[in-house]
Parts: structure tokens; sequence; C-alpha cells
């Protein structure tokens, strides 16, 4: 069966955004040269070829004012209360997403990269949903933002399958389910 991966990074105490939902801290490097492969995401993006993510995350990568990053995989945008609007390779899920995912990852497909935030997160952990986290931790601390799971996330238990060092701000932690 493919594994639904949550591929992430976060702050030294669990935020992924700002309060306001910015990610802007994890890209303040720009006087160092940034590998393309830097923390292995074109070996992780080429395992993978669906993408699933909560709207309030869609709505900040279509505020980057980029073209949409993922054209070449099949995009899930998970929201009860919007419709799509924007022409973007992207389809927007309103109902019963544990069903769907559960679905998704019984198709004999590559692997399924759940992109976040932390409110769709929580949702599939506790449904046992996700089978592998690779974190990557920047070395700040924010103070407050928004969490990695939101509250209400049950108790779990993961396997540290890797772990790596890349600079003297980023490292990643690599999990599976137990
Ligand atoms: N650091 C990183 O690597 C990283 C990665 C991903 C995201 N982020 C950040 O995370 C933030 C977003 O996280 P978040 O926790 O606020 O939100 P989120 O998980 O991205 O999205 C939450 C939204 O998903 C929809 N939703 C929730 N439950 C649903 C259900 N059962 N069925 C259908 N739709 C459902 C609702 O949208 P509607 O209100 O439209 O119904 C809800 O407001 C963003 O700021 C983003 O930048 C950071």
């Amino acid at each position: 069966m493919r594994k639904l991966k949550l591929y992430i990074a976060q702050s030294i105490d669990g935020f992924i955004a700002t309060e306001k939902g910015s990610v802007e801290w994890l890209n303040d490097n720009e006087n160092e040269e940034i590998d393309e492969n830097a923390y292995g995401y074109l070996d992780f993006y080429s395992s993978i070829d669906t993408t699933l993510m909560g709207y309030n995350t869609y709505k900040e990568i279509v505020n980057f004012g980029i073209p949409f990053p993922y054209p070449d995989k099949k995009n899930y945008v998970f929201s009860k209360n919007h419709e799509k609007k924007e022409d973007n390779p992207v389809e927007f899920i309103k109902s019963n997403i544990v069903e769907f995912v559960s679905n998704l990852k019984q198709l004999d497909e590559k692997d399924i990269w759940l992109i976040g935030g932390g409110e769709i997160n929580k949702i599939l952990l506790n449904k046992n949903l996700i089978d592998e986290i690779i974190i990557t931790i920047k070395s700040v601390v924010l103070g407050k933002g928004i969490p990695l799971f939101a509250n209400g996330t049950d108790f779990k238990k993961f396997k540290i399958t890797k772990v790596e060092k890349f600079d003297d701000s980023f490292a990643q932690i690599i999990m599976e389910r137990k």
C-alpha cells in the first residue's frame, strides 16, 4: 500500500507558521547558497505523485504569488467553506476526508505527500493514516504560531529511522508509525 508522508518544516518550539500564517522565517538564509536537493526535497518529491493540504495552507501557497508549485502532481485541497476560484491544478474535497484519504491510500500508485497544515495533520494523525513523518527543524524559536498538530491531537508513538544535520540551522528527523 502507498504511504502517506507528512513532509514539513517546524521551529524548535513546534510551530509550522507564525500566528498570521507566514513561513518567511524558514527562508531567511539569503546569503547562503542552497542546494537544489536541500533537505532531500527533490528525492522526496520524486517519490510522491499526490499532495494533500488544508484550505489555509492552500491559501498561503496562492498568496506566494508564484505559479502553483506542484503542477505535475494530483493535488487535493480540503475545505468545507470555500469553492475553487483560482485556475490551479487542484481539486477541492468538501466532506468525508478520512474516507477519501483511506481510499486514496488503497490505490497502487506512488506515495502521498501530506503538506499540512496543523488542522489536517491532526485529523489524519488521529485516524492513524500518517505512515511517515519527515520533519525538518529550523533552529529558531517563534514563541507562538500555528502548531504542527492542532489542539485535540491524540497520543501517538513513532519510531525514528533517520536523523540528519544539514547545516547550522536545519536538521531532519524521519519517523515511521509504530
Ligand atoms: N512549515 C511548513 O512546512 C508548513 C507546511 C504546511 C503548512 N504550513 C502553514 O500552516 C498554516 C495552515 O495550518 P492550519 O492548521 O491553520 O490550517 P490547514 O490544516 O492548512 O487548513 C485548515 C482548513 O482545512 C479545512 N478543513 C478542516 N477540516 C476539514 C474537514 N473535516 N473537511 C474538509 N475541510 C476541512 C477548513 O477549511 P475551510 O475553512 O475552507 O472549510 C480549515 O479551515 C499555514 O500558515 C501554512 O503556511 C507550514
